[in-house]
């Protein structure tokens, strides 16, 4: 088994794909958004590149099953029902809705790499649980940090440098590691203490505190809240229960945790 991390968010080569396992991250924060909902209760989660392409796959659907979600700039759309803050997505909100999302970078993502033999959504959130995930699949990972506008970001090449982590610990059995892969897990020991001091040195995490959502950085350094591993096909992102967890250990925890913006 090989784990590879790709450090810029850019299209991977297709053969590199259909054969993976590949894991999306936003940690800030639309895999911890994506996360949170489903693990509240979210019926399923659309990820959409563009907010027309949102405003157009709502018709779709029956109002009052449905929500719009996602920022612009980190903030709330217009007309939109939530923002980016998985701090909303609890389950008085979210619990057997159809979210459509659309995000500056995460859910782009999404689309870039839905060739993947499978495609999860990786966060602090549920790290243990997409661990296992990556162990129960048993074929060559490539984790895909979303990036920031295209650049890299700290605070998704950390989460997938501890992803690398667990599976190494879990996992028990030789691990593959790319040059990528080891930088990302060196980056991630260096803040395995303080992700939220990681989070305050990021470009992404220092613009999310000037606009007033410092709360959402130590929300979204909280770990296995959750055993689901979100996952997407055919467009869509729903529920996934790893397979060598009991039902029981997979009720999500934390329902209900958190404020969120508006309330
Ligand atoms: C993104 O997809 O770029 C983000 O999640 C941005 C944000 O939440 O501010």
């Amino acid at each position: 088994m090989q784990v590879d991390i790709q450090l810029l968010p850019v299209p991977p080569i297709p053969s590199l794909l259909s054969t993976r396992a590949i894991v999306v991250i936003d940690v800030l924060r639309a895999t911890s958004v994506i996360v949170h909902a489903i693990s509240q209760g979210a019926l399923e989660i659309i990820p959409v590149a563009t907010v027309e392409e949102a405003f157009q796959m709502a018709k779709n659907f029956p109002q009052g099953a449905t929500l719009l979600g996602g920022e612009r700039g980190s903030k709330k759309i217009k007309g939109f029902d939530l923002g980016n803050s998985p701090r909303e997505y609890i389950a008085e909100r979210v619990m057997g809705k159809r979210v459509i999302l659309t995000t500056t970078n995460g859910t782009k993502a999404f689309h870039s790499v839905s060739s993947g033999r499978e495609v999860a959504a990786g966060s602090f959130f549920n790290i243990g649980a997409t661990a296992k995930w990556c162990l129960d699949l048993n074929r060559d990972i490539l984790l895909f940090p979303s990036g920031d506008g295209g650049r890299f970001s700290l605070e998704d090449t950390i989460c997938g440098g501890m992803l690398i982590d667990q599976v190494i610990k879990i996992g028990g059995k030789p691990v593959a590691l790319t040059d990528s892969a080891q930088s990302a897990h060196i980056l991630y020991q260096r803040f395995e203490n303080n992700l939220i001091e990681a989070f305050h040195v990021s470009c992404h995490g220092k613009d999310l505190v000037t606009k007033g959502f410092e709360d959402d950085l130590a929300y979204c350094a909280q770990i296995d809240i959750t055993d689901i591993v979100p996952t997407f096909r055919d467009g869509v992102i729903r529920a996934h229960l790893a397979p060598s967890l009991s039902p029981g250990a997979c009720l999500p925890v934390g329902r209900g945790e958190g404020k969120g913006e508006g309330e």
